[in-house]
């Protein structure tokens, strides 16, 4: 199995889909990589792609400020990353061409982090990680268990950011985020 130093420079030097033409930086993922908790969205958009890391423009930073009301910091005590280490075009989602191309990079950092918690960020993700038919309206919140982790999915943040009115669902979801971190996790909290 890869090594994280190894697995970076693989990836930073990727060119197994054409994401790569137009990337500015890849974003790998940042956080603790001995973390118990991940979280996993879809792609890198503008600034993210400018800055090599995940889930830094507006939606990243309502997603900080949600993830600090449940004591998570990024610094501190989870990892985060996407399905696809490239930006696309546009902000489109990803092909599922992308995606199939870009996913054994995430699936060795699930296998280096060993994590026991799996948050997915949006329906992409959810799809991807959970089940292909995944209907994240319906099923968000839910859990589900893959290999030796136990996963589920909220709205993505760009979500929470044009429709409001979905934020006090995706607080209940925390809250049981918080929850289920207390019962399986050892070291998130303390
Ligand atoms: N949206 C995502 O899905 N991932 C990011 O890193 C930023 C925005
Ligand atoms: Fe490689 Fe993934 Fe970037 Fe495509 S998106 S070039 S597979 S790192």
């Amino acid at each position: 199995m890869a090594d994280w130093t190894e697995l970076e420079r693989r990836c930073a030097q990727c060119k197994r889909c054409s994401l790569c033409d137009s990337r500015t930086n890849v974003v790998f993922g940042t956080g603790l990589r001995s973390a118990e908790v991940m979280f996993v969205g879809e792609g890198p958009g503008e600034n993210e792609d400018l800055q090599g890391e995940p889930f830094v423009g507006r939606g990243g930073q309502l997603l900080d400020s949600m993830l600090s009301l449940i004591d998570l910091d990024r610094k501190r005590n989870f990892y985060i990353t996407n399905i696809v280490k490239c930006r696309p075009p546009q902000n489109r989602d990803p092909l599922n061409t992308e995606q199939d191309a870009c996913f054994p990079y995430l699936e060795e950092q699930i296998s280096l982090i060993r994590p026991r918690i799996i948050v997915c960020l949006g329906r992409v993700a959810a799809m991807r990680l959970i089940k292909p038919d995944f209907k994240i309206t319906q099923e968000h919140g839910q859990w589900f268990r893959r290999g030796d982790a136990y996963i589920t999915a909220i709205y993505h943040p760009a979500a929470l950011l044009r429709d409001p009115t979905k934020r006090p669902e995706t607080f209940a979801d925390l809250r049981a985020i918080r929850a289920k971190i207390r019962e399986v996790c050892e070291s998130t909290y303390r």
